[in-house]
């Protein structure tokens, strides 16, 4: 699965998860390669094999997920979501919108993910710092990205620049959209299937490496 979490404040955050079908995306798969400029007009070639058969697909999986949240790393004070159900309806995403954290606090979590008959999966951890009051000064620094290119990756895992992002130790990234071309790059994500699963999908585990990470889900 993959989680980011998000829309941070003082006092509330929203951690996204996803389920995926198997622990990275499809490496093996079925390459188009180019760029849309790379073809004549009107010749650009077309996905000839289910969506989840192409490079980078990154198909979700059904089940439940949820969440335990605190302010300690061994989360012993940590609170507990209800399990949520995720279905192809939701592109097995679900969002926890959390409420009522410590202002400028360092908190930690772990998603629990399990099949729909309630088979356990496995946990993700992760971190998080809340907002300062809107009073308190001070000095942060952050980063901001844009237009990003799937076949631009650094390495074989992702894009070089988020580990240089969080080398940084930004306070938060502000991702302004164009994370990655849906139009640009082959093969040219006509329907929303191809849009959510084909090639670049933000939702892929491993294509922001720093920023979500992923665990097998069986
Ligand atoms: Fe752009």
């Amino acid at each position: 699965m993959g989680t980011r979490v998000g829309e941070i404040t003082d006092r509330s955050a929203i951690i996204w998860t996803r389920i995926s079908a198997a622990p990275v995306r499809n490496n093996e798969g079925n390459l188009i390669p180019g760029r849309t400029q790379d073809y004549p007009s009107k010749q650009l070639p077309k996905a000839n094999v289910p969506v989840g058969q192409l490079e980078g697909a990154c198909p979700g999986a059904p089940g439940r997920v949820r969440l335990r949240y605190g302010t300690k790393v061994d989360l012993s004070d940590s609170q507990t979501t209800d399990w949520m159900d995720v279905s192809e309806a939701s592109d097995f995403i679900h969002q926890f919108a959390l409420d009522g954290l410590k202002q400028g606090t360092n908190h930690y979590y772990e998603s629990e993910t399990s099949s729909v008959d309630g088979k356990p999966h496995s946990t993700f951890r992760g971190e998080f710092v809340t907002a300062p009051a809107a009073s308190a000064p001070g000095n942060f620094s952050f980063c901001v990205m844009t237009c990003q290119g799937y076949p631009d990756r650094g390495h074989p895992d992702g894009h070089s620049i988020y580990p240089a992002m969080l080398a940084m130790k930004p306070a938060f990234a502000c991702l302004t959209g164009d994370l990655v071309y849906y139009d640009n790059d082959m093969p040219r994500a006509t329907s929303p299937e191809l849009a959510i699963t084909g090639n670049g999908c933000s939702a892929c585990p491993g294509s922001f490496s720093s920023t979500a990470t992923s665990e097998p889900t069986g």
